[in-house]
């Protein structure tokens, strides 16, 4: 089975059980500055199951393209992926945990369906803390079908908060307790009576959570006003299962990139460890931006939040590309055009952005060619004044390695690769074993200490984001609207907005124009803005059908498919615009709109910085 016939049946499937399908989210969340990328497909439906009613019911199903960026390092193994597709269905207060868990089964087992195994399954259940008991219910379900089925009872283990508890996505939110249920992908002569953790052969295809918990900002879990279901189930993984394939690179979500790299490089995937470690990197890095970049925001590779993921990803990719020998100038694309083959009738705006995503690729590899060149001068400098003699190398300090990755992106074993070059002896095993290894954990440390910073600023900077619904972030979000409008009216109806990025304190806005705003634009947009805003104008919430909403000319990236209900916000008749929300009631509340900045964002997209003055 392909995966594109696998997310088919998936959406048919839970089509019969009355779910609406809905379309995948941006990969990059909207007017949520708490998360740099949508993580899991809950992520988009945060507002709904914290009680918002969805257009489109109680029960729903979808594709949603995610990125996790936690485990960047861990890439390179057959399962971890930076981009994945999660299937998910949701049940905002409708169903709870037996139908849940009994369609899992029934889509997995049936004949009609996936048709696997019954006997080749494990599941786990929460096991209880001072939070939530332990899950009998869960357990119940499962015993009632494992018996049924003739699965040994010692199949469903029972499991604590560190496996089975789900959420939340950022620091609050709605979250709980959740069964997992395992493939096993050895052989059925070896299959355990029981589940073990620890056993790579138990795949995780399948996690359902039962979402009743809200963790609130003093750290406290309530219960919510409804019982939510929402599941979530691999794409890429379970391809690989139903293929009978002991590897995610080798199904048809990689394989043409994986070739494409093969021929760059003249080696061979599976040659040897190194060599299939490097193209899994390359294949999953190359991957996961092009649809970063290829999402309609026109996010490019910079220092800063997303774009700064997608730099490290591209240069890394780099980097494993040099490891490779491969020779050829600007071959990121070649490898992105593959995977732009690979989703482009699911995912249309990869098509659409194919031009943009090339040359961005292309400028990337071009300016970090000139980093490495910089980064070696500087390594050379190191290591100019130290004789040929290895014990003068203990003049390198870890700090020095440090600063050598931090400014020019070289990484601790490219390094030891060049010092290897020039003559030193660097061997683990040999005598010079233990100066490495102290070498190697200072490095280490400072680069825990680095992420930990990075992270603790990127946290402390959301922190005040519209996922707190505080009210100066709804403010701004409002006024984010009536900005657009009025860029539209100063500038051109043609202006699009290419992103936001909302805390308490301001307001960023990217939007499509190529030229510097003079002042007086500037002045007349704050004026416009301030104008409709001493109206006193209430804004208008209301449901319709997307194309009535295009055929209003509502504002917005049309992401969602025909016949698909979506929210259109409507300030009088100064702005109209689909969101999800939330937004003040009336114009009169915001204050006044002063705009603190305009400059340039990437090409073609300007910025502007603006705050509410009360
Ligand atoms: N939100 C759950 C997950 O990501 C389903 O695993």
């Amino acid at each position: 089975m392909l995966a594109k016939e696998l997310r088919q049946k998936y959406l048919e499937f839970f089509e019969t059980k009355k779910h609406s399908i809905i379309s995948s989210a941006s990969i990059i969340p909207e007017n949520d500055p708490t998360v740099l990328f949508t993580t899991a497909g809950m992520h988009p439906l945060i507002p709904y199951l914290m009680g918002e009613k969805h257009p489109k019911g109680t029960r729903l199903v979808d594709a949603q393209k995610c990125i996790r960026t936690t485990d960047i390092e861990e890439v390179g193994d057959t399962t971890h992926h930076t981009f994945f597709e999660m299937m998910g269905n949701w049940s905002l207060g409708d169903y709870f945990k037996k139908e849940s868990l009994e369609w899992s089964w029934e889509f997995l087992t049936s004949h009609d369906w996936l048709a696997l195994d019954p006997k080749r399954f494990a599941v786990s259940v929460f096991k209880g803390d001072e939070v939530a008991s332990f899950d009998q219910e869960a357990y119940d379900i499962w015993k009632e079908i494992f018996v049924k089925e003739g699965i040994p009872e010692d199949r469903i283990a029972k499991l604590d908060k560190d496996a089975n508890w789900w959420g939340p996505a950022g620091e609050t939110g709605p979250c709980g307790p959740d069964s997992e249920i395992f493939y096993w992908v050895g052989d059925i002569d070896k299959i355990p009576q029981s589940f073990n953790d620890d056993n790579d052969l138990w795949v995780e295809v399948w996690n359902n959570v039962f979402m009743e918990f809200n963790k609130n900002e003093e750290g406290v879990f309530e219960k919510l006003a409804s019982q939510n279901v929402d599941t979530g189930f691999g794409l890429e993984r379970v391809t690989a299962v139903m293929q009978g394939l002991d590897d995610n690179y080798k199904t048809e979500l990689w394989t043409n990139v994986i070739s494409k790299i093969e021929e760059l490089s003249g080696k061979k995937y599976g040659e040897s460890e190194d060599v299939t470690k490097a193209m899994r990197v390359i294949a999953d890095h190359i991957k996961a931006s092009v649809l970063i970049i290829g999402d309609d925001r026109g996010l490019t590779p910079s220092n800063t939040d997303q774009g700064y993921i997608v730099r490290r990803l591209l240069r890394r990719a780099i980097r494993y590309g040099k490891q490779l020998e491969i020779s050829q100038e600007l071959w990121l694309k070649e490898v992105a055009k593959e995977v732009v083959d690979v989703y482009k009738d699911i995912y249309l705006e990869l098509e659409r952005n194919l031009d943009f995503v090339l040359e961005q690729l292309d400028k990337e590899e071009i300016q970090f060619s000139k980093t490495l060149e910089k980064g070696l001068r500087e390594l050379n400098r190191l290591i100019s004044n130290i004789p040929l003699e290895k014990t003068k190398l203990l003049d390198i300090s870890g700090k020095d390695f440090f600063n050598l990755f931090q400014t020019y992106g070289f990484p601790f074993e490219m390094i030891i690769e060049e010092i290897k070059n020039r003559g030193f002896l660097v061997d683990e095993d040999g005598m010079f074993s233990s100066f490495y290894k102290e070498k190697k954990k200072e490095f280490e440390e400072k680069m825990k200490e680095h992420q930990e910073l990075s992270r603790t600023a990127s946290v402390g900077k959301f922190k005040s984001g519209l996922a707190d619904d505080s009210e100066e972030t709804t403010h701004l979000h409002t006024a984010a609207h009536l900005l657009l409008a009025a860029l539209q009216k100063v500038l051109s109806q043609n202006v699009i907005q290419k992103g936001s990025n909302i805390t308490a304190d301001r307001l960023r806005f990217d939007f499509s124009w190529d030229e510097k705003l003079t002042d007086e634009q500037k002045t007349e947009v704050e004026k416009i803005v301030n104008e409709v805003i001493k109206q006193n104008i209430s804004v208008e919430c209301n449901e319709m059908p997307i194309e009535e909403a295009k055929n209003q000319g509502a504002s917005g990236i049309f992401t969602d498919k025909y016949g698909d209900i979506v929210k259109v916000y409507k300030i009088g008749d100064f702005s109209q615009e689909l969101c999800s929300g939330p937004h003040v009631k009336n114009t009169g509340e915001l204050g006044k709109l002063k705009i603190i900045k305009e400059e340039s964002s990437s090409a073609g997209v300007r910025r502007i910085k603006a705050i509410l003055e009360k």
